[in-house]
C-alpha cells in the first residue's frame, strides 16, 4: 500500500524531540500564550521575512481574523469586494463571506491552477477592495504582478500560504509580498502541527496587534476589551512542536522537489498533463495531474495500491453552502475540478513507491478504459 501522505512516519522522525518539546511545556504549568508560541512567532517571522507573526487557532482563522482586523481598522467594511481564485479550497471563500465581505470569482491560469492575472484587472470595480491570492498545491501566485494591480488600485492584498509554506517567488519569499499572508498549520500541511494551528505574518504593526487582540476576546491588556473579540490561539504545545519541525521545513521541501523531479522526468504518457515545471518555486505541497480519464486512472494506480485524492471534487460555487452562487458559471474552474488528480508526494516517500507510481501512470492506457 502507498498511503497519499503517511503522517505518522513524518512525525516519527521527530519523535524524541516532539516528546521532549511536550514535556518541557508541560513542566513550565504555563499552556496559553508563553513562550513556546512567542518562540515560534519570532523564528516564523523571520523565516517568512516578515516583521510580526501572531499565532492563531487554524488557517481558516488566520484569513478571517485579518480582514476582521482591516475592518476595526476602517480599511473595509460590509459588503466590500474581495477578488479571489475561483478553484481554491473552500476556507479562502468561508474567510470573506464570514466577514460579510463579497467574494468575486476569478478563473485561474488552467496550467498552474493560480489566480490568471489577466481576469484580476477584469474583475476590479469600485467595491474592491482585497486580492486575496492562493499559493494552491505549493506554487507561488504571480505576485509581483499581483502587487503592481494592487498598487495601482490602490488594494489590499492578502495571500492563502496555507499550501505554500517556503515558497520563494521571485527570490521573495511568500508571505513578505503583500500586506499579510495566512498559513495553515493543519497536520498534512508542509509545516504541520500535530493537532490545528494557524498564524498571520505582516509587517504592518497596527494590523498585527489588532489581529493578536481580536484573537484574544478583543484585549490587548487583560480583562480590557475594545473590541468584540473571538478566542483563537496557538497554544503552547502546538507551537512548541511546530518550532520543532520548522527546523526541517527546508530540507523537506527539498525532498518534495525532488520526487517532482522524477515525475516530471519519467512521467511520460499523452493522457496526463502536468502543470508547467516551475523549479525552485514550488514546494509540492500536493502533486497534481490532469486526465481526461481520472476515474480510470485512479481505478488503476488504487489496483496496484496507489492512494490518490482529489483537491477539490467540487468547486465552491458548486457547494450547498453556496447555493446562492450556483448561477456562476466559471467554465476554466470546472474544467480543473473535473480532471485533476493528486498523486502521492510527501519527504518520506520510498524510492520504490515513487517508481510505481511513475511506472503505473505510464503503463495507463485509453484502451484498456
Ligand atoms: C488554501 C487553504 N486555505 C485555508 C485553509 C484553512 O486551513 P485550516 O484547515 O488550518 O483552517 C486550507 C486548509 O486546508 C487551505 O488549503
Amino acid at each position: 500500500m502507498i498511503p497519499f501522505l503517511d503522517l505518522k512516519a513524518i512525525n516519527s522522525r521527530h519523535k524524541q524531540e516532539l516528546i521532549e518539546a511536550c514535556s518541557n511545556v508541560i513542566d513550565s504549568g504555563w499552556y496559553i500564550q508563553g513562550q513556546y508560541l512567542n518562540n515560534f512567532e519570532r523564528e516564523f517571522a523571520e523565516y517568512c521575512d516578515s516583521d510580526h507573526c501572531i499565532g492563531v487557532a487554524n488557517g481558516l482563522d488566520a484569513l478571517t481574523l485579518t480582514m476582521r482586523a482591516w475592518k476595526e481598522l476602517g480599511k473595509l467594511k460590509d459588503g466590500d469586494e474581495v477578488l479571489v481564485p475561483a478553484n481554491t479550497y473552500i476556507a479562502t471563500i468561508l474567510s470573506v463571506t464570514e466577514n460579510r465581505l463579497t467574494p468575486i470569482f476569478v478563473e485561474p491560469d488552467p496550467f498552474t491552477f493560480n489566480i490568471d492575472v489577466k481576469n484580476i484587472e477584469k474583475a476590479i470595480t469600485s467595491r474592491t477592495k482585497v486580492i486575496l491570492p492562493v499559493h494552491l498545491y505549493g506554487r507561488s501566485a504571480p505576485m509581483r504582478e499581483i502587487m503592481a494591480i494592487a498598487k495601482v488600485y490602490d488594494l489590499l492584498v492578502l495571500e492563502d500560504g496555507a499550501q505554500a509554506h517556503g515558497v520563494f517567488c521571485d527570490g521573495k519569499m511568500v508571505g513578505s509580498w503583500s500586506d499579510a499572508a495566512a498559513f495553515s498549520f493543519y497536520p498534512g500541511k508542509n509545516l504541520g502541527a500535530l493537532g490545528d494551528a494557524g498564524a498571520v505574518v505582516t509587517s504592518d504593526s497596527a494590523l498585527a496587534n489588532t489581529i493578536r487582540a481580536i484573537g484574544n476576546y478583543g484585549s490587548e491588556r487583560k480583562y480590557v476589551n475594545n473590541i468584540k473579540g473571538v478566542n483563537s490561539r496557538l497554544d503552547e504545545i502546538q507551537a512548541a512542536m511546530l518550532s520543532v519541525k520548522l527546523k526541517t521545513l527546508d530540507s523537506d521541501n527539498n525532498r518534495r522537489r525532488a520526487i517532482a523531479k522524477e515525475y516530471y522526468k519519467r512521467i511520460d504518457n499523452p493522457n496526463i498533463r502536468i502543470a508547467p515545471l516551475d523549479g525552485l518555486n514550488n514546494v509540492y505541497h500536493l502533486f497534481v495531474i490532469s486526465t481526461m480519464f481520472r476515474e480510470e486512472l485512479a481505478t488503476l494506480l488504487s489496483s496496484h495500491g496507489i492512494q490518490t485524492l482529489i483537491h477539490y471534487p467540487i468547486p465552491s460555487h458548486g457547494q450547498l453552502a453556496y447555493r446562492e452562487l450556483g448561477h456562476l458559471s466559471l467554465p476554466i474552474t470546472e474544467k480543473i475540478h473535473q480532471e485533476i488528480l493528486s498523486l502521492p508526494i510527501s519527504p518520506v516517500m520510498e524510492t520504490a513507491h515513487i517508481d510505481l507510481v511513475i511506472d503505473v501512470c505510464n503503463s495507463f492506457s485509453v484502451s484498456n478504459v
